[in-house]
């Protein structure tokens, strides 16, 4: 049976999850959408009948080109699917409590804006809906553990988007860290340095506030890479960071600088701005220092060794170890989210693994205003805890 789609939220990113559910047609079928606003709701409606018809377009040209009878077969059936999938009546609703109790919905994805992401989370949690929020998880760790917390009581699938995490290089960082191949983990980095004029802050009142975005460069602009960095870097202990709004006019800061010890020893960094200009260095980088190795993650995966031959085995090593993915970025965490829904079993983001995200940014803003190192975890009765 074909899992039923929901998505709350028909902004900006709602036309990405749409089409990447229609690469799927024989999985799922999007059968509810949600907004406050209604024009917009109704507006998602149409793309997803849109969406659906520019695949069976693509589809019918496939099976034209298709050199197999195979192959003819399966973009044949994939056109009658996305012709049917255009046909279903898609429901449109402004509460997204009704959403949640639409009985033809099985998963809903979360695409508000991230002040926004807890309470339709956990009202489609306690429906028994599986979840794909985007992110962040949410504006802090009272809420992000409430949803965690929702989640696990009604034992549904919860995963947060960070599609950073399905890459290739990703995947073997993780895996050469984790298989103790860089040696002890000495010092990690990573950068976020983007540029943003003050146009793209003026374009959503929630944009650049402290209650809306929840965070500036470092929570919001610099999660994915965070995510990913802290992902691969394990727990940390301690923070001290310095933090400033330099270049607009927004409650929220746009750059940040802070040092970081791990609970294993290891040092690190992470520098977060909307104010950089590009053209100098590659604006996102992650690279993580071992005694025995150091890698490049991202933006160009790498290996280096002062040891004589170490880094060309290794590399041969991991690309022996970790296949190429089957779905890249975002594509690949909802086919996993759709198959961990199938298959029964732990989507491979849970909402735990995600926690990090949120705890560390506000480890770094608690010492940026206290201008005194924070001490991780941040405990329920801590202020940045919560608010
Ligand atoms: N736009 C992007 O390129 C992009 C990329 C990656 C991730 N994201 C993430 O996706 C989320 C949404 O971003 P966006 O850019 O689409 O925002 P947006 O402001 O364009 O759209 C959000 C929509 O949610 C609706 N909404 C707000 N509260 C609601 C509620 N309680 N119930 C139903 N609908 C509600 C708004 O009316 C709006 O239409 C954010 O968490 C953002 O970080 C966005």
């Amino acid at each position: 049976m074909k899992l039923g789609i929901g998505i709350i939220g028909c902004g900006g990113i709602s036309p990405s999850h749409i089409n990447i559910y229609s690469g799927f047609p024989e999985e799922v079928q999007i059968v509810a959408v949600c907004d406050i606003e209604k024009e917009r709701a109704e507006s998602r409606k149409q793309i997803v009948r849109d969406t659906y018809l520019k695949r069976v377009a693509e589809h019918q040209e496939q099976a034209e080109k298709a050199e197999s009878q195979s192959d003819k077969d399966k973009y044949a059936k994939l056109v009658e699917e996305c012709k049917n999938a255009a046909e279903i009546e898609v429901v449109t609703y402004t509460d997204y409590e009704e959403l949640a109790q639409d009985e033809r919905v099985n998963a809903v994805n979360i695409c508000t804006p991230p002040f926004a992401h807890p309470p339709p989370m956990i009202a489609a949690a306690n429906a028994g809906k599986h979840v794909f929020c985007e992110g962040p998880i949410a504006g802090d760790l009272k809420q992000a553990d409430a949803m965690i917390a929702a989640a696990r009581a009604n034992q549904i699938k919860f995963t947060v988007q960070y599609g950073t995490r399905f890459s290739r290089g990703s995947r073997m960082a993780k895996y050469a860290i984790d298989e103790g191949k860089l040696g002890k983990i000495l010092m990690g980095k990573v950068d976020v340095m983007w540029y943003r004029g003050q146009s793209y802050y003026d374009s959503g009142a929630w944009r650049g506030t402290w209650a809306g975005e929840r965070g500036g460069a470092t929570f919001h602009h610099g999660r994915y890479a965070i995510d990913l960095y802290l992902w691969l870097m394990g727990d940390v202990s301690e923070i001290y960071a310095q933090m400033d709004t330099f270049t607009h006019q927004i409650e929220v800061e746009d750059c940040s600088m802070s040092v970081l010890r791990y609970k294993h020893g290891a040092l690190g960094q992470i520098l977060a701005s909307t104010s950089a200009h590009s053209g100098i260095a590659p604006s996102q980088r992650i690279e993580i220092f071992g005694e025995k190795a150091a890698i490049s993650v991202i933006p160009n995966w790498g290996v280096g060794s002062s040891e004589q031959g170490y880094a060309e085995q290794l590399k041969q090593e991991l690309e022996a170890a970790v296949p190429e993915l089957p779905y890249g970025g975002m594509v690949g965490q909802m086919k996993d989210f759709i198959d961990a829904i199938r298959e029964d079993r732990e989507p491979y983001i849970t909402g735990e693994s995600v926690r990090p995200q949120v705890e560390v940014t506000r480890g770094i803003y608690k010492s940026a205003a206290t201008g005194q190192p924070a001490k991780l975890p941040l405990k329920p009765y801590d202020p940045y805890y919560a608010g």
